[in-house]
């Protein structure tokens, strides 16, 4: 690491949403302030995106560096052989991630003597980046485990892995520390408590807590609401935190808690991240992928068969639609299928890209020449039809997906109680001309949520649209199966907003 270099630690670290858009930030002169030091992660398949991606940032600089790593991701050279070319980067990068998985709170001692080990050799500013999961605050986490037989939030020790924060605040002491978390920490109670109160408290003292003496303190501030005067006690507010990233040119309406933590000693107030004027839509941003048929699951997957099942169902629901718009918007549709789609493309389509240009730099520099992670799933031939109806729906009404009262009763799901207000939003349409809704890992389960647009794919969202959505740049390799993939990309913080951020703590530690 280089002096005046910003060493950056990233805990929970995900996919590395956060740490892809912080160590983007160039200065004025086009140097890149911020190194990564360390990412830790305990689910194996993110750790391996990280892997992936800390080798990647190391050897594109280098003669070949991008071209080779082309060549991993198209699948010409394997693992093995890349790593093999560049043995240094590579030992490099499986250091970065400390080798394996790692689980804070259960691999301490490893995770917290590499951290002393990075921080002792290191001369200029620090930062802490990352965000601990709570199943308290989240509402699924607080739904799931209601239903559990004597569940106590206060003995889950998921409840508590803020804590784990705190302890490497502790110990590195950084200038900075950056933490993302669902809207609901700041609902979330404890015994009855509201727990964000004290959260917040902790932030600000985390010696306090982790009983280490001498550790610095912080002021934490809003990045989107101005503290003009930091010393006033009605700032910031807890609905300060909520960014809302549909404002800052993500594609998304992401509600995220972000605070920022400032040592004390630092004088400076922070700036807070710009909201653009216009909002971004799903359709700018995803019309130039390569269209893709959906699969058959529970039979045999044949192309033909696909094509005949739609070419039915293009009938049933003109048929359908004319009962609720008018007939010549319906004709307009042309629901006859596509032929010849594929599943899987990575081919770069000649579509015509209307991606507005603050985002066609982020996602197409350094492009691989090909795109990655986009292969629809299979959907069952029931599905097909409530999708394409959805779908149809949507761009009819200009933008509003069906409700299950919409659905006629012959698209109706098998539900006993599907009318009965439960399933009001069981299937749910990016509409083209607005942002996606939150991208979360549920898209890992089925994609009902996670309609595409076009009526004519009758399919959910790929894990490249999806990764669009969340602004990952079209480089970003997700490793691990499908399912682990939709969740990397769910959990992630947008990468676009993490660089906005990152930019502010930059001008800070000027
Ligand atoms: C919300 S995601 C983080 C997203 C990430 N900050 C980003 O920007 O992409 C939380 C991550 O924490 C990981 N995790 C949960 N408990 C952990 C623990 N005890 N130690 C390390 N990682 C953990 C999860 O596997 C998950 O990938």
């Amino acid at each position: 690491m280089e002096t005046g270099e910003v060493l950056v630690i990233d805990l929970f670290a995900g996919p590395g949403g956060l740490g892809e858009g912080v160590s983007s930030v160039a200065d004025g002169d086009g140097n890149k302030p911020f190194r990564i030091g360390v990412s830790v992660e305990k689910e194996p398949s993110a750790h391996k995106t990280l892997t992936t991606r800390a080798f990647y940032r190391k050897i594109k600089v280098l003669d070949g560096g991008l071209e080779d790593y082309f060549n991993y991701v198209r699948g010409k050279l394997t693992r093995d052989e890349i790593f093999e070319l560049y043995p240094q980067q590579a030992q490099e990068a499986i250091y970065e991630t400390l080798e394996e998985p790692r689980a804070l709170g259960e691999d301490n001692d490893l995770i917290h003597s590499r951290i002393r080990e990075l921080i002792i050799t290191h001369q200029g500013p620090k930062v802490v980046i990352g965000g601990p999961p709570c199943q308290a605050y989240s509402l699924a986490g607080r739904s799931r485990n209601a239903g559990i037989k004597d569940y106590k939030a206060e003995d889950d020790h998921r409840n508590f892995l803020y804590k784990e924060y705190l302890k490497v605040l502790s110990i590195v002491q950084p200038d900075v520390f950056v933490m993302e978390n669902v809207r609901g920490i700041l609902s979330a109670k404890l015994n009855g408590n509201v727990m964000f109160p004290q959260i917040l408290q902790d932030l600000r003292d985390p010696g306090l807590v982790t009983e280490v003496r001498g550790v610095a303190k912080y002021r934490v501030f809003s990045l989107v609401v101005e503290a003009n005067d930091p010393s006033d006690p009605q700032y910031p507010d807890s609905s300060d935190f909520l960014i809302r990233s549909e404002n800052y040119g993500v594609p998304q309406a992401r509600h995220r808690v972000i605070l920022l933590g400032v040592r004390q000693d630092i004088a400076h107030v922070p700036d807070t991240i710009h909201p653009m004027k216009q909002a971004v839509t799903v359709e700018q941003v995803l019309s130039d992928l390569p269209p893709l048929r959906s699969g058959l699951s529970k039979q045999k997957d044949i192309q033909k068969d696909w094509e005949n099942q739609v070419q039915i169902n293009a009938k049933k629901l003109e048929r359908i639609l004319k009962t609720r718009f008018e007939s010549g918007a319906v004709d307009k549709l042309n629901l006859e299928p596509m032929l010849d789609l594929e599943r899987q493309s990575s081919l770069v389509s000649e579509l015509e890209r209307i991606i507005p240009a603050h985002l066609e730099d982020w996602y197409l520099a350094s492009h691989p020449g090909c795109v990655l992670n986009h292969a629809t799933r299979g959907h069952m031939t029931s599905d097909l039809l409530r999708y394409a109806f959805s779908a149809a729906f949507t761009k009819l009404s200009g933008g509003t997906s069906p409700k299950a009262r919409d659905y006629p009763l012959e698209l109706a799901p098998d539900h006993e109680n599907w009318d009965s207000g439960v399933h009001v939003d069981r299937f749910r349409t990016q509409a083209a001309n607005k942002c996606a809704t939150t991208v979360t890992s549920h898209i890992s389960k089925d994609g009902h949520y996670f309609i595409h647009y076009d009526p004519k794919q009758c399919r959910s969202l790929t894990v490249r649209e999806a990764a669009r959505l969340q602004t990952f740049p079209d480089n970003y390799l997700f490793e691990g199966n499908r399912t682990q993939q939709y969740v990397q990309v769910g959990n992630a913080v947008p990468p676009y907003l993490a660089q906005q951020i990152g930019n502010i703590v930059m001008k800070l530690l000027e």
